[in-house]
Order: structure tokens, then C-alpha cells, then sequence
């Protein structure tokens, strides 16, 4: 396959130049490259190249989740909003905590899924020995630790378990979703008043109810019948103390255990204030999601359950504080936090409906849109969201275009317009909080191992052309 007169977005700056693409490696690149036989020319003119991107935190559902998405749909909303490689989270049922559980998930993914795919690994209070295995494990990028209670069964919230794997689990990085459950807890009884009362969801019995519970978030513990409860609550139980509780205190323990440890989702200063000074002690890094960087708290009033979410969505002030930690370098990369639920189950009241949003599909878009507004430069972007994930996880021929590496690609025009419908989305669950929206930015074509992928709207990859990705082990 040959590129022709695109501009490509690489780690030093764009670049006009040809692309010359074989056996689903990029062979050569320069300014003019003349067609020698290659069974395919994209003419780029006007266009932006920019690696594919790498998603290292998608909730692809699939198994009792079907409904809500599965590894076909779910690499279909990837591919579609320029993403090449996916890495899929493990709360969901089943849940990615045994090696049982992976060879399934591996296995209905090589038969489903379209883009390149691997596992983030789930700990519970007592899957050491399961970790361990994982570790080893070439298709396994991480450690998944849930301080906090969300969507799913996952919890460690037993200070000796979370130590344990922090001690245990070396030379690959732990993810954290870094929210305290103590204090969920506490900022629970206090928003909830009688209705958490009346369902006795307090301190020990909770917790332990919300370790065996298959479907977890605590929300659904809790019997709504009293009265309506505004979603806007979600933010004040989740606030940003819950969240700096957690990184304070995973940030003791990996310093203490030598833990390489990536706080997802980070959503406020002061979660990156304290992980901006532990970097001279520790290794250590953070993601941003769309949806804190580009809705903030007010749309819990507009979107009601749809913008639950955990962590919360948060102020106009803190999100201000995100796109500038993004410019400076003190984000490490952007990952989706893709968690498609259905719309019945977001039309449930407050306490009972999941948290989540689908992301892949829109993503992309939404953070050109921001390149047009000069929030963000687009080698930026590049950096944040295709280069800095594939250096985390040590995968080593990806995240940029540079000769020998994978022909992983996405075509972007600026100069053209997107808007967001429902009705265009790849994931299952049909919907979106950034609904008629119109992006500045167009994704015309995702190429992924040299093959077109997604074309103006049309998936057109096929089972087996995404592979598994390789861990280092
Ligand atoms: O809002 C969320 N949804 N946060 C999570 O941590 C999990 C996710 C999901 O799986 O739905
Ligand atoms: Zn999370
Ligand atoms: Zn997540």
C-alpha cells in the first residue's frame, strides 16, 4: 500500500511525506515515493496521518453482557473512531481474574474482534497465585486493582490484599482506579441520608455484601423506592477528597513496595498535584478520559444517568486545571474508560442505574475538535493517546510512524465536520452523552497491519485482522 502526499503526525512534528506500507509494516517513508506495484494507492492530499490509536482502558463487555457490547461491536466503535489496538478492562462478567476467565476472553476474542486486542488482568482479596500466572502471561498488559467500588464485582478494599499484589506483581504496571471505598462509603450515608439508611448499607455488612455481589456498583445495593434522587448527587458522594484519598495512599504503598502503579481516570489537581510529586520517588503514571476533560459536572442536571460516571464528572475549574496538566506533560496519556451500558439501565433511578459512557467511536473526534480550537497540538495528541500507552505496556511497534513499525494508521481531515448521532455509533448501546455535537475533524480512514479498516463510515476489517497483542512478559 502507498500513502500518498499526506501530512504525517510524528513524534517530531509533521511532516509531508509519502508512506510506503508492506507485509503490514511501514517500509519506507519520503517526501515523494513513486507507486513501485503497490496494489493499493490512498491519495491523502489534505489529510492528516496520525499513528493508530491505543486504548489501554475499554469495557468490551461480551459473555452475560452481550447486550451492552461484545468484542465485535465493541472493535467495530474502535475502528471507527481511529483506534487500532484495544486493551480490555476486567470487571466485567466474566471477570478477567483467573487464567480461566483470560483463555476464555482470548478465545471469543480471536473470533470476534476487528482491531488488535489484549487484557488488562483483574485482582480480587485473593487471586495472588492467578496474578502471578498472568504476569507471565504475553496477552496480559497490567494489573487491575479497584480501590473503590464501580461497575462489576471487583473490590480490593482490604489494606493486606491490595499490598500483597503491589509486592507481588512486578515488571508489569498496576492499574488503579484510584477511589476510596471507606469513604464512598461515608460520603454515601451522608448525601443519602434515610434512603441509605433504610437499606442498611453500612460499614462492614456493605462491604462484604459488595464483595460477593456479582453486579456490584454499590448503587445497586441500595432500594430507591422513597423518593427520586437526582443524579447530581453522584458527584458530591464521589467527590474529589474520595479520589485523593486513594492516590495518596497508592502512592505510600507502591513507594514502600517498588509497585510501578498508573492511576486511571484522573479527574482533579489535586489527584495530580500528588502524583506530579511522586515521580521523583516512584514510577508512576496517569491517564485522562474524554468525558472529564470535555463535560463537566453541570451535564449530570442536562443528561441525568447517562453522565453517571465513576470518577464523577467535576467542575468547570478542575477540568481547566486537566487540559492544562495535558499540555504540560503532567498526564501521561489519554485512555477512553469506554463503558457502554444500555439505555434502559441508564433510565433507571439514580441508585440502580450503572456508571459508564461509551467513548470509542467519539473520542478521537472530540479531541480534534479540541486541536481546532489550539487546546491541544496534534503531535500531542499523537503522543497522548497512541505513543505514551504503547511505551507503558512495551509495545514496541506501535505508537508512531517510523519505518519498521506497524502499519497501523489513521486519515483524518480537519477541515472537515462531524456530527455525533446516535444512529452512526458501532457500539451496541446506541447512545452518547456528546449527541449533536459537531466536531471540527473527520476520521476518513483507520488502516490497521497495512489493510483499510474503516472507511468514510463503513467498517470493513474482518475477523483475524486484528491480532492479539504481545505483552512484555
Ligand atoms: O463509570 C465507570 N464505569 N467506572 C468504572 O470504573 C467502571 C465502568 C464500567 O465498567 O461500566
Ligand atoms: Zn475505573
Ligand atoms: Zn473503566
Amino acid at each position: 500500500m502507498l500513502i500518498k502526499n499526506g501530512t504525517l503526525v510524528t513524534s517530531k512534528g509533521l511532516q509531508k511525506a509519502d508512506i510506503y506500507i508492506e507485509l503490514g509494516k511501514i517500509r519506507e517513508i519520503k517526501k515523494t515515493i513513486s507507486n513501485k506495484g503497490a496494489e493499493k494507492t490512498i491519495d491523502a492530499t489534505g489529510l492528516h496521518v496520525l499513528p493508530g490509536m491505543i486504548d489501554s482502558h475499554v469495557h468490551l463487555r461480551d459473555f452475560k453482557e452481550v447486550l451492552k457490547e461484545d468484542f465485535f461491536s465493541g472493535t467495530s466503535a474502535a475502528l471507527a473512531g481511529g483506534v487500532t489496538s484495544v486493551i480490555d478492562m476486567p470487571n466485567n462478567s466474566l471477570p478477567t481474574i483467573s487464567m480461566e476467565a483470560l483463555a476464555a476472553k482470548k478465545y471469543v476474542a480471536s473470533k470476534k474482534a476487528l482491531c488488535n486486542y489484549g487484557f488488562n488482568f483483574g485482582a480480587t482479596l485473593n487471586n495472588f497465585e492467578e496474578a502471578s500466572k498472568a504476569l507471565v502471561d504475553t496477552s496480559v498488559a497490567s494489573l487491575k486493582i479497584y480501590m473503590g467500588s464501580s461497575t462489576g464485582s471487583l473490590l480490593v478494599d482490604d489494606f493486606s490484599a491490595f499490598y500483597k499484589h503491589l509486592q507481588n506483581f512486578k515488571g508489569k504496571p498496576i492499574l488503579l482506579h484510584a477511589e476510596d471505598e471507606h469513604a464512598i462509603r461515608h460520603f454515601s450515608k451522608q448525601h443519602l441520608g434515610e434512603n441509605q439508611k433504610s437499606n442498611g448499607i453500612d460499614s462492614q455488612n456493605s462491604l462484604s455484601d459488595a464483595r460477593k455481589s456479582q453486579n456490584m456498583d454499590i448503587d445497586l445495593q441500595a432500594d430507591s423506592s422513597k423518593k427520586p434522587i437526582s443524579a447530581q448527587v453522584h458527584g458530591k458522594i464521589r467527590n474529589s477528597h474520595v479520589a485523593e484519598l486513594a492516590v495518596s495512599r497508592a502512592i505510600s504503598s507502591a513507594q514502600k513496595t517498588n509497585a510501578k502503579i498508573h492511576i486511571c481516570h484522573v479527574s482533579t489537581q489535586k489527584e495530580l498535584e500528588l502524583i506530579h510529586a511522586a515521580r521523583k520517588k516512584i514510577k508512576i503514571t496517569c491517564e485522562v478520559s474524554p468525558h472529564h476533560l470535555f463535560l463537566d459536572e453541570s451535564y449530570a442536571k442536562k443528561l441525568g444517568n447517562y453522565a453517571k460516571v465513576n470518577p464523577p464528572l467535576r467542575s468547570k475549574s478542575e477540568i481547566a486545571y486537566l487540559w492544562q496538566a495535558l499540555r504540560s506533560g503532567k498526564i501521561d496519556m489519554i485512555a477512553t474508560d469506554h463503558a457502554p451500558h444500555l439505555r434502559e439501565e441508564k433510565e433507571l433511578p439514580y441508585l440502580q442505574a450503572p456508571s459508564g459512557m461509551p467513548e470509542l467511536d467519539t473520542a478521537l473526534l472530540l479531541f480534534l475538535d479540541a486541536v481546532s480550537k489550539k487546546q491541544l497540538s496534534l503531535p500531542q495528541l499523537a503522543n497522548l493517546y497512541s505513543k505514551a500507552p504503547a511505551k507503558l505496556f512495551g509495545l514496541k511497534n506501535k505508537g508512531e510512524i517510523a519505518v519498521g513499525k506497524d502499519a497501523d494508521l489513521v486519515l483524518v481531515n480537519l477541515k472537515s465536520k462531524t456530527k455525533i448521532k446516535s444512529e452512526n455509533l458501532f457500539t451496541k448501546c446506541h447512545w452518547s452523552a456528546y449527541e449533536g455535537i459537531t466536531a471540527n475533524g473527520k476520521i476518513m480512514k483507520t488502516i490497521l497491519g497495512g489493510k483499510i479498516a474503516f472507511d468514510e463510515g463503513s467498517v470493513l476489517a474482518r475477523i483475524g485482522d486484528g491480532t492479539e497483542l504481545k505483552f512484555r512478559a
